[in-house]
């Protein structure tokens, strides 16, 4: 019965549609008014009924608004508008200032959490629900492929448990003796110069070239001829600068691909003349041997070795040459604490130029310590992260978000919250590390690396390379700059970038 009511009205829409989309097939046939009525009737009622399906499918969404502060914003476009006025960072802040540290902004049509609270940062990173990156990674994804970076769970689990072996203790120390080798070429070049303009820059080359040999076990100059050097190093560096922008980002990502290709045929072929380690059994475990021997033993697909090599030489370089270079930086616009370190590395280091640095030394360089992380503080290198819940999570303020939403944890405003690091949170002041200062300290209010389930796999390296890299140049270098650290503006860029790179002068110690 119903159906025979049904049935005129939806051939009627039918033949209605023919006529919008057919034209001239059927264009002798004409509709009066009262039909053209029914006809736009018909299509508003099927659109909210569609959008208020679509409204309830998202229910749980939209109960947040309910239970957190913070802005939906415009319908579809949420905060967009509002955002597109700001630099991410500053927008970032800003929200965390309004509306405290855990709120929701709509952004387009989904609801985004921005954390800066430290027990929630905690719920976040060690809940295995919330071991998936959010769509903010998908760029990344198709800048390098899919590796530990950006990779789900069930793959990302099973890559990380293999290539964590990689970065354990015993390898880190046996790389030891190519960063002492490499920081001497640096201190060399820097005694060619008194004046650097974009330290940053500089310091680029110089961890790209460090990643390379110890993930990869080539050193360019050495196997590869210095020409091949550089292709790479910049495929490397317009990776970074082009994620996004197709076509010179794709010829560049194309030829550390083949680079890439390159040294697994070699080494599958046992042809792999690429002087592991210079000098050390070519039988070893860095990452290059690691992911080889994985897909010998069918883990791995050779497109895994690419992207997993692509990721590690990314996630290397830049991240710990930015913190290498804000903490010349700082040092440079704070010679009272620069005094201080150098200080330091006089007693660990009588002699300067090319000494030896060990890993025990780098234990006993306690100020060094504080100023390294007082600048990953200020100037955090990697300002946010994200993840998605798979599952409903109740976080520990009882609070129960639910699965798929988009939460943003916030770094740089953690590092910068005055209720946890005190009134002068904003001010460069390695003392907020003494163990006096550090006593009863949330362990989430300070996270450079993340903490958790997905922390980063290098920051053991990152750290040890840093120390030896720094300790070398402070101990053989005074550092000066007449940038003030109240005029540092930031950009962001997946890491934390400088708008303006102060410059820096370098006078011999
Ligand atoms: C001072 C230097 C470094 C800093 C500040 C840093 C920071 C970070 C942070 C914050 C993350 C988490 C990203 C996220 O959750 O989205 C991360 C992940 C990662 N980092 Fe680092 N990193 C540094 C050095 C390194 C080094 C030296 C390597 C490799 C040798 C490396 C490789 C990675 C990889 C592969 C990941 C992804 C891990 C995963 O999701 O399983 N990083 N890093």
């Amino acid at each position: 019965m119903v159906t025979a009511r049904v049935k005129p009205f939806i051939e009627f829409i039918i033949l209605k549609h023919l006529i919008v989309r057919g034209g001239s097939i059927v264009k002798d046939v004409r509709f009066n008014r009262l039909e053209n009525v029914i006809f736009v009737y018909f299509c508003v009622v099927l659109f909210v009924c569609a959008w208020l399906y679509w409204l309830w499918t998202r229910r749980k969404y939209y109960a947040l608004i309910f239970k957190l502060p913070g802005r939906m914003g415009y319908p579809l476009v949420g905060v967009a508008l509002e955002l597109a006025k700001y630099e991410p960072l500053e927008a970032v802040h800003k929200y965390t200032e309004t509306f405290g540290p855990l709120r929701y902004v709509w952004m387009l049509t989904y609801p985004i959490l921005l954390i800066s609270e430290p027990d929630i940062i905690r719920d976040i990173l060690t809940s295995p629900c919330c071991t998936n990156k959010n769509d903010f990674y998908k760029s990344i994804a198709i800048g390098v492929g899919k590796g530990l970076f950006s990779s789900k769970d069930p793959e990302w689990s099973v890559h990380r448990k293999h290539l964590n072996p990689a970065f354990g203790f015993k390898i880190l120390q046996s790389f030891m003796p190519i960063f002492n080798e490499e920081v001497n070429n640096l201190v060399n070049l820097f005694k060619e110069i008194n004046e650097c303009q974009n330290v940053v820059t500089l310091l680029q080359d110089f961890t790209l070239n460090v990643a390379i040999r110890t993930t990869m076990g080539v050193n360019f100059a050495h196997e590869f001829g210095s020409e091949s050097n550089s292709a790479i190093t910049k495929g490397y560096q317009w990776i970074r600068r082009l994620l996004g922008v197709y076509e010179p980002f794709h010829s560049s990502n194309e030829e550390n691909r083949k680079f890439i290709r390159k040294l697994i045929n070699n080494k599958l072929n046992g042809n792999d003349g690429t002087n592991l380690n210079q000098g050390k059994s070519k039988n070893s475990n860095i990452f290059i041997d690691q992911a080889i021997e994985l897909m010998r033993n069918n883990i791995f697909a050779e497109q895994d070795v690419e992207n997993e090599s692509n990721t590690i030489v990314l996630g290397a370089f830049e991240t710990t040459a930015n913190t290498i270079g804000y903490v010349l930086i700082l040092l440079a616009m704070f010679p009272e604490y620069q005094q201080k370190v150098y200080e330091e590395l006089l007693t660990i280091f009588p002699d300067g130029g090319e000494f030896e640095v060990t890993y025990a030394n780098t234990q006993d360089m306690t100020y060094m310590d504080m100023v390294i992380n007082e600048s990953m503080r200020v100037l955090t290198p990697v300002p946010f992260v994200g993840r998605e819940n798979s599952h409903d999570i109740e976080l520990s303020n009882g609070i129960v978000i639910p699965a798929g939403v988009n939460l943003l944890i916030n770094i740089f405003t953690t590092h910068r919250r005055k209720n946890l690091w005190g009134p002068n949170a904003d001010q460069f002041d390695p003392d907020h590390f003494l163990p006096s200062n550090m006593e009863g300290k949330h362990p989430y209010a300070f996270i450079p690396f993340t903490k958790g389930i997905r922390n980063c796999i290098g920051w053991k390296y990152g750290l040890m390379s840093t120390k030896v890299t720094l300790a070398k140049l402070l101990r053989n270098f005074k550092f000066s700059t007449d940038f003030q650290y109240a005029d540092l503006e930031f950009d962001y860029a997946i890491v934390l970038k400088l708008k303006h790179t102060p410059v820096l002068r370098i006078e011999n110690r």
